[in-house]
């Protein structure tokens, strides 16, 4: 009797756990949803959506610059200003290459992916997708002489093909041309400048994409050709695991949709895309641009190169055994991997890792700085061990301490020594810090690379980044041999 009653309690209270495990949720659906997504609470709490994209890709995304001022358009800028507007959020664009994107969201650099992106299988394990605002067809551009010489796609076998790199594009290049010798480039722009200029015999680009190029581009045409499966979705693309996010995209999508938006958009970019002018007054401001943030890049990476380097040498000349070691695996490391890694490591490194919300100029400015500090510590350490023993032998045996020396003796004899080597440093520091475009730092290769984008020009914009680096190098080499003209006269 007991053992039954017994029992009745735990059934009765099994139930009641039970049945509270699937009612109480209920009611806390709503807010639960906003705990359960925290990319979506971070977003609302800065009020700020930061979106990604790859501005080479009118009529989907490109900069322009009105009466002077840069401003990014398009049917992707578009869509993510009425995102934002739909949400109350400020929008904030994030512009790089477009084989960076993925790993920006995975990283939370961005909130979202707008750039003319295509589901696929291996994406979609990585991020989520939005419902498609656009379809688009595929294309290949070829040279307007050689048309006929492409009637199928099997014309395109064995042959030389451009696409951008990690798209949909140089996919259909791999599976539906039979050994393609595919040219993978990172920025639209040099696929087409590789077709002009007859490195490759074809690029393949998402077809609105390259009636836009070809409107700029009179020599190059489409060839006649169809590919097995024609037409791709646009879509959105958002970090896993964000519920609240998706059904908000896919509220302002549907928006779009309903109230046949896209049209609209697609008339916003077309009038971008036609302004007057030439190429400095419509461009002007992007070198300039540029210039400054070169020279702004350049100054920091040496001058806290030098102020890191100078510690990190006489770390590496001290006999502290420790010191020394942490210095040595420091500039031998740096010296040892490429800059365009380091880059990247900071760049991702520093939110996925650290947490920092930090802008890619700062990111960029780090990275030139930590790399700068290696190369100068071995010039500092190189100009102090140059100065000759017997020197710190006499001064000691004067009986100056270890410090005294170093800081009257040597150090005023070793700047002579690394003052040369630190102006050769700057000069490549110059050359050098056009890596750090890839993370979307406003650069002068940066800015020649948006300005291919928006002048549908791959060549022009490159020859004149080539001009200005050489000018600020040359300029900067001849004010050094100035100043060591001036040494050699007070030795
Ligand atoms: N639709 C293609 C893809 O998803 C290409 C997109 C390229 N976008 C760009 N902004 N460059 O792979």
């Amino acid at each position: 009797m007991i053992q039954h009653k017994a029992l009745n309690i735990i059934k009765v209270f099994i139930c009641t756990v039970f049945l509270l495990g699937i009612i109480l949720p209920l009611f806390n659906l709503k807010a639960n949803a906003e705990a359960q997504d925290p990319v979506w609470e971070k977003i609302k709490q800065r009020g700020e959506l930061r979106v990604g994209l790859s501005a080479d890709y009118a009529p989907y995304e490109f900069e322009s610059s009105k009466n002077g001022k840069r401003e990014y358009v398009g049917i992707d800028v578009e869509l993510a200003k009425k995102i934002a507007k739909d949400n109350h959020l400020k929008l904030k664009i994030e512009n790089m290459s477009f084989d960076s994107l993925l790993g920006a969201l995975k990283t939370g650099k961005i909130d979202m992916i707008i750039s003319g992106m295509t589901p696929t299988p291996e994406r979609k394990k990585e991020v989520d997708f939005s419902d498609f605002y656009m379809k688009s067809g595929q294309s290949i551009i070829v040279k307007k002489t050689e048309i006929d010489k492409y009637k199928s796609l099997r014309d395109f076998d064995n042959k030389r093909i451009a696409a951008q790199k990690q798209t949909t594009q140089e996919q259909l290049a791999k599976t539906e041309i039979e050994n393609a010798d595919v040219h993978s480039l990172t920025r639209l722009p040099e696929a087409i400048m590789s077709l002009k200029s007859g490195k490759v015999d074809g690029a393949i680009i998402e077809r609105p994409v390259a009636e836009a190029y070809l409107q700029q581009n009179p020599e190059l045409g489409f060839a006649k050709v169809k590919f097995h499966e024609p037409d791709k979705d646009n879509s959105i693309a958002i970090p896993k695991n964000a519920p609240v996010l998706l059904a908000q995209v896919n509220k302002s999508v549907k928006d779009v949709k309903d109230q046949n938006l896209i049209p609209k958009y697609k008339d916003i970019a077309a009038q971008s895309m036609e302004e007057e002018g030439n190429f400095f007054t419509k461009y002007g401001s992007f070198f300039l641009t540029g210039i400054k943030n070169t020279i702004l890049i350049s100054i920091v990476g040496v001058v806290f190169g030098a102020l890191f380097g100078a510690f990190f040498a006489l770390m590496k000349l001290s006999s502290i055994k420790p010191l020394k070691w942490l210095a040595s695996v420091y500039i031998e490391f740096i010296r040892g991997t490429p800059l365009l890694v380091q880059v990247f490591l900071v760049f991702f490194g520093t939110t996925a890792v650290l947490g920092w919300d930090i802008s890619a100029l700062i990111c960029g400015m780090i990275a030139m700085v930590i790399n700068c500090a290696a190369y100068i510590a071995e010039i500092i350490r190189a100009g102090i061990n140059a100065v000759d023993k017997g020197q710190t032998e006499a001064a000691r045996s004067l009986g100056l301490s270890y410090g005294q020396t170093m800081k009257t003796i040597i150090l005023p004899q070793a700047i002579k020594n690394i003052l040369p080597a630190l102006g050769n440093e700057f000069v490549t520091v110059i050359k050098e810090s056009s890596i750090v475009s890839v993370i979307g730092v406003s650069e002068i290769m940066f800015n020649a690379q948006v300005v291919q984008g928006a002048s549908f020009d791959p060549f022009t914009p490159l020859l004149v980044a080539a001009i200005l680096y050489f000018v600020l190098t040359f300029v900067l080499s001849r004010v050094m041999n100035f100043f060591e003209g001036r040494m050699k006269v007070s030795d």
